[in-house]
């Protein structure tokens, strides 16, 4: 082999690596030099996994729960996810129509390569979360694009959709509660949507990491509509709901003319999700406490305190239906180069966020913020953002 061979295959080139990293270095170098930084540019739960999970998963290593499981996940979890998708997402199935998977990332993974073939169209709104366009990409396919400002304003989506389709559409990925707005689609929109769907036979994947995560209106999943099941792809997560980000566990929800193909890409990609990370989640879906309640009612008085904080300093910040993530209107205060207005942010009240190109260009003159965070950095945040 000589030297010229020695490089990666192509297809690599196709992934980007997030800009979300390049921020958080940058917050760590200043870390490191003893500044004072807040925090609200992460996206994770801010609380610990609650300790019914934690004990689950001891519990299941006492057991010896620790040997190979069947690819697909473990019976018991299987069934406990079929009989929430009943209950919570008015989604109906057999314990045949899903799979357990390491997290969202990886579900959609297995989803867009599952259903998109090289040269194909993906449509998704925009701004939309970062590595949605890599994972197009990764498949040969080509993403495209629809304005969300659109949406917010209440445009039917059908038509928005409609006016981006062409003879190559074949997927459309639809995610709410969405990041990075928190916007929350109705289920007048979702039906535009799913109409829009059927009549030109497209495949839906439905990203709905967040569907706990709802302060006003309702979740409604794609699926649950009428005729949708056949077409749609679900992918969830229990990193958001459980704040079990670092478990990576998720599970992806189809019919069963998709099931043969992602179950052959998780055999051959992670060959199962572990075995006691399994038994964990099978107590978060499972759980029966005020759990999720109380830890929406956390959220929602950390978004107002915040959301009140950026519309008193002057920057435009609806309060976000769902998530946990602000996205104001910054061009006003902070001028439309969203890099520089986060730059200026950090330099000024030292509060770190995303800037909003990294969500596309829908996004620009918008800065991400992340409301979850401990009510202190909340408070603090609030303060800072007087002296902008
Ligand atoms: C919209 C959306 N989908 C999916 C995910 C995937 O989360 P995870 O891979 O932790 O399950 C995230 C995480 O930030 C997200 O924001």
């Amino acid at each position: 082999m000589t030297d010229a061979s020695l490089h990666a295959a192509q297809r690599a080139s196709l992934l980007g690596f997030s800009d979300i990293v390049r921020i958080r270095n940058r917050v760590l170098d200043m870390k490191a030099r003893g500044e004072r930084v807040l925090q609200l540019q992460g996206g994770e739960p801010f609380m610990p996994t609650p300790d019914f999970v934690k004990e689950a998963l001891k519990r299941a290593v006492d057991a010896d729960q620790t040997r190979y499981a069947p690819s697909s996940g473990i019976a018991p979890l299987l069934d406990a996810m079929r009989s929430k998708l009943s209950t919570r997402n008015h989604i109906e199935t057999t314990t045949d129509n899903a799979i357990v998977v390491n997290g969202g990332a990886h579900g959609l993974f297995c989803a867009f390569q599952v259903t998109v073939n090289p040269g194909d169209e993906v449509m998704f709104f925009s701004p939309y979360w970062t590595p949605i366009k890599d994972q197009v990409t990764y498949c040969g396919g080509i993403p495209v694009m629809v304005a969300w400002d659109d949406i917010r304003d209440r445009a039917d989506p059908g038509v928005l959709l409609e006016k981006k389709l062409s003879s190559r559409t074949r997927v459309l990925y639809v995610n709410s509660p969405s990041n990075p707005t928190g916007n929350v689609l109705t289920r007048e929109q979702l039906q535009s949507i799913a109409a829009f769907a059927t009549a030109h036979d497209l495949i839906v994947i439905a990203d709905e990491a967040y569907e706990d995560l709802v302060y006003r209106g309702e979740h409604v999943s794609m699926a649950s509509l009428p005729s949708m099941f056949s077409r749609t792809l679900t992918v969830y997560t229990l990193s958001k709901s459980f704040a079990m980000t670092g478990w990576r566990i998720g599970y992806v929800v189809a019919d069963q003319a998709f099931m043969g193909p992602l179950r052959k890409l998780v055999l051959n990609s992670i060959n199962g999700v572990s075995t006691p990370t399994q038994f964990a989640a099978l107590a978060a879906i499972e759980d029966r406490s005020p759990y999720l309640a109380t830890m929406r009612d956390e959220y929602l008085r950390r978004r107002d305190l915040l959301v009140q904080g950026f519309n008193d300093a002057g920057l435009r910040c609806p309060s976000p239906p769902g998530a946990f993530y602000l996205f104001p209107d910054v061009r006003e205060r902070l001028g439309s180069d969203s890099w520089k207005a986060m730059e200026q942010l950090l330099a000024t009240t030292s509060i770190a966020s995303v800037p909003g190109l990294v969500f596309g260009q829908e996004g620009e003159g918008h800065l991400r913020m992340s409301f979850s965070t401990t009510m202190d950095v909340i408070e603090e945040a609030v303060e800072a953002l007087r002296k902008l």
